[in-house]
Order: structure tokens, then sequence, then C-alpha cells
């Protein structure tokens, strides 16, 4: 086993782990973090999204061990208590949220892509969310929901 800390959601976290373990395994089975879903496995659905230092990463590709000292974010970092972030406002009410399953990884997607750019274009919301599948939506819904939180979008925490 090996220790391994790093910020979680922004919190100190430390966790001991298997030399050869994947995050996706130690945030839902160790740390209880359900909303990192488990696809593919494979690095091919983008279900198991989180964002490492405001970057997206396939969790299921990515050893605990690399996530030393770093940033981590899941989908619970958007809403505080009860107040959803703009961003999951804007999914619901564009209907961008079908069964839900890409739901968690695509509002990280869009959160980390609006940190980067505050009016991005369809072109920049499509390259940004290539590498995650929804099999429902068609995707228009969530191209929406992430253009009309643009104007609204805080950054959480800050
Ligand atoms: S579960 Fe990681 S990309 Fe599919
Ligand atoms: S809402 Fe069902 S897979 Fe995207």
């Amino acid at each position: 086993m090996k220790r391994v800390g790093f910020t979680l959601n922004g919190k100190t976290t430390t966790c001991d782990v298997e030399e050869n373990e994947l995050l996706l395994h130690t945030l839902r089975e160790r740390l209880s973090i359900a909303s990192v879903k488990e696809g593919c496995s494979i690095g091919e659905c983008g279900t198991c999204t989180v964002l490492i230092d405001n970057e997206p990463c396939y969790a299921c590709l990515t050893l605990t061990a690399k996530v030393e000292g770093r940033d981590v974010l899941t989908v619970e970092y958007l809403a505080h208590a009860d107040l959803l972030h703009p961003l999951q406002e804007s999914f619901i009410s564009h209907g961008a949220v079908q069964c839900g399953f890409c739901t968690p990884a695509m509002l990280l997607v869009g959160y980390s892509l609006l940190l980067k750019h505050r009016q991005p274009t369809d072109e920049q919301i499509r390259e940004a969310m290539s590498g995650n599948l929804c099999r429902c939506t068609g995707y228009v819904q969530i191209i929406e929901a992430i253009k009309d939180a643009a104007p609204v979008f805080i950054h959480s925490g800050s």
C-alpha cells in the first residue's frame, strides 16, 4: 500500500491505496464519490471524467499515485448546500440531463471549459466534449446549456 495525499473538492485528503490502483476505484470505493461513473473502463466513454488541476482526465486511466499533491475536482464541488451551480441549473433548464449517466462528467468538462473561455463558441464546446459520450441528448442541449451558463458563470469556490 502507498499513502497518497491530494486535494479533493477543496479538502486535503489522504488515502492508502494499492501501488497500481486507479483513481476511479479510489474515488468510488475508498472515498464514496459515486458521481464518478464507471462506463467502459478503457478511456473511451468519458463517464469517469474528473478535473485534475482543472483539466479533464479519465479516472479509469489515471493512477491514484499520480495525483499526489494535485487538485482533484468531482461534480460534488459545484453545488454548495442546496444551491446548484449556474451550470447545473442551465443543464436542467435545457433538458441536458436525461438518463444522467454522462452528466457529472459533462458538467466538469463544461466547468473546465468556462474557466478558460468565458464565452465559448459551439466549436470550442464540441471540441471540449469530444472525449465524452452521451447516448441520450444528441449533444445539442448540452451545448446550449454550457453556452447559456457562460454569462452567469461563477468559479465555484472563488
Ligand atoms: S469509464 Fe473511463 S473513459 Fe469510460
Ligand atoms: S443523458 Fe444519458 S448518456 Fe447523457
